[in-house]
């Protein structure tokens, strides 16, 4: 659906964000016709850059990142021809009349601020946009994560925030709520009657959310060895993906419907503190092993610190205080260098109450629906059938497959297209609302704060394998295990 023209300003539009993911994302808009003319990309950042050397950046950019055949050098040109660029400095008065000046000659149109910079400077950006007068009736600010480092820091850098913006104008990204996959979590449960009624503790046994990547640091030691696993995966995106399984049918798709239910459950989570942590958590970090067929350093060599305490790997099993939860575990996982990239959520339905075959027919295996997030996007409800054959009543284990790409043979836009969009039409149901990003700090401060006190312990993992053998014994204890995909 075309939009009206807008003005995108990214702060760091010079950086690595920038060039991964926002310029490419808002060139496939461009192509799919959201980008109406007179749309302006802004890039904005201290580098001494004008328009024509911001357009050579975004054209090496493209042709980095863009897939093979996405590069269409009509289509790359129109895209260069609307980005403008403003060297601006958020710690002084730099270039920031040169900036309002630009705006101003677009008149009313809306108007986004994305901050692609460091939170460091999240206060400064927003003091000085607003100083200068800036923001108009159609302005709005995306904020990435990290949305601080703990709850009293992410309520500042909020404060922070809000004291230039309303509620209504911020949107906090987690790109994981703009893959396809995340969003088909919201179809799959509420545009279908089958699973609704089934969707509870009296038919699930228990969940499993796994995130697990191939990568390792990617460059980004500075910023990880203080953060770690807890906090760059689980405090965002493995608790947005529990909030989406979890939460209750919101009365409608509206921004305020849904973040109202995800809110809910996060405040429903059992705490996890130093009591509990030591049985709930498990925390690992990655040591030399192989990745991709090639020998890979572990996470002390890549960072060139050997002191570092840091966790590349994080297994919980969480429990929801609720009526629909109450008794069923979701257990969670994520960690860097592991055997092979796959994100998934299943759902484990219980057994069946009584057999009525003959031993020798084969195993029963308890339904389970697995919801594959990444790669290989698509949705698999295994269940028990009749193997074919005059040789008697047999059972068999066998998936109901649906896959996206099978099904629908569609480029799979990446989550920043969407969201991008979402900011212009105002559509915030796939950002995260002040109070949710700091309900989420309030469940993961304890924890971390648990480590701290009772020292746990970071168990080592070779990288290329399923994490620390901790993890497969939380599980195990309960007498489950890990789904490995197949
Ligand atoms: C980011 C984390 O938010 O998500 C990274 O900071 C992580 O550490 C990335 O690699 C994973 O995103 P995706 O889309 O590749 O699964």
């Amino acid at each position: 659906i075309p939009v009206e023209p807008f003005d995108y300003v990214v702060f760091g539009g010079t950086g690595d964000l920038a060039e991964r993911k926002l310029l490419p994302a808002l060139y496939h808009r461009q192509i799919s016709g959201q980008l109406t003319e007179p749309t302006r990309i802004i890039g904005a950042s201290r580098s001494d850059l004008d328009d024509e050397g911001y357009r050579a950046f975004a054209g090496e950019a493209l042709s980095r990142h863009l897939k093979p055949g996405e590069f269409d050098e009509q289509e790359v040109q129109r895209f260069l021809d609307r980005l403008h660029y403003v060297s601006v400095d958020a710690s002084s008065e730099r270039g920031w009349d040169a900036l309002g000046k630009l705006l101003a000659e677009a008149g009313e149109r809306v108007r986004a601020f994305y901050l692609a910079v460091g939170p460091s400077i999240f206060g400064e950006i927003c003091e000085r946009i607003h100083n200068h007068g800036l923001v108009n009736d159609n302005t709005r600010i995306v904020v990435e994560k990290p949305i601080g480092r703990d709850l009293e820091s992410a309520r500042a850098l909020n404060d922070t925030i809000g004291h230039a913006f309303s509620e209504d104008q911020i949107f906090r990204i987690d790109h994981y709520l703009g893959k396809e996959t995340v969003q088909n979590l919201m179809a799959l449960r509420f545009a279908n009657a089958l699973y609704e009624p089934l969707w509870n503790s009296a038919h699930i046994d228990h969940v499993q959310i796994t995130v697990a990547e191939s990568v390792g640091l990617e460059g980004r030691a500075g910023y990880y060895d203080r953060a770690g696993a807890l906090r760059d995966m689980v405090q965002n995106h493995l608790l947005q993906l529990l909030c989406l399984v979890a939460m209750e049918a919101p009365t409608s798709i509206d921004a305020e419907a849904v973040r109202d239910e995800k809110l809910k459950v996060l405040r429903a989570l059992h705490p996890i503190n130093a009591g509990n942590a030591s049985r709930l958590t498990v925390r690992g970090q990655y040591r030399a092993g192989a990745s991709a067929g090639g020998a890979v350093d572990g996470y002390l060599d890549e960072l060139g610190d050997d002191k570092s305490n840091t966790e590349t790997f994080v297994a919980i099993k969480a429990e929801i205080e609720n009526w629909r939860w109450a008794g069923v575990p979701f257990y969670m996982r994520t960690g860097k260098r592991m055997a092979q990239r796959v994100s998934e959520i299943v759902i484990n339905f219980k057994p069946i109450p009584h057999s009525i075959f003959s031993e020798g027919t084969g195993q029963i295996i308890a339904n389970q629906l697995v919801i594959r997030l990444q790669p290989d996007e698509g949705v698999k409800q295994w269940i028990m059938i009749k193997d074919p054959g005059p040789g008697g009543m047999r059972l068999r284990h066998v998936p109901l497959d649906m896959s996206f790409a099978a099904s629908f043979g569609v480029r799979n836009p990446d989550a920043y297209e969407r969201l991008l969009m979402d900011v212009i039409r105002c559509n915030q149901t796939l950002f995260m609302r002040r109070d949710e990003v700091e309900a989420a700090w309030q469940w993961v401060d304890p924890i971390l704060t648990a480590w701290e006190e009772t020292d746990h312990p970071c168990h080592g993992y070779t990288a290329g394998t399923s994490g620390p053998t901790n993890a497969i014994a939380l599980i195990e204890r309960d007498g489950r295990t890990w789904h490995e995909s197949r």
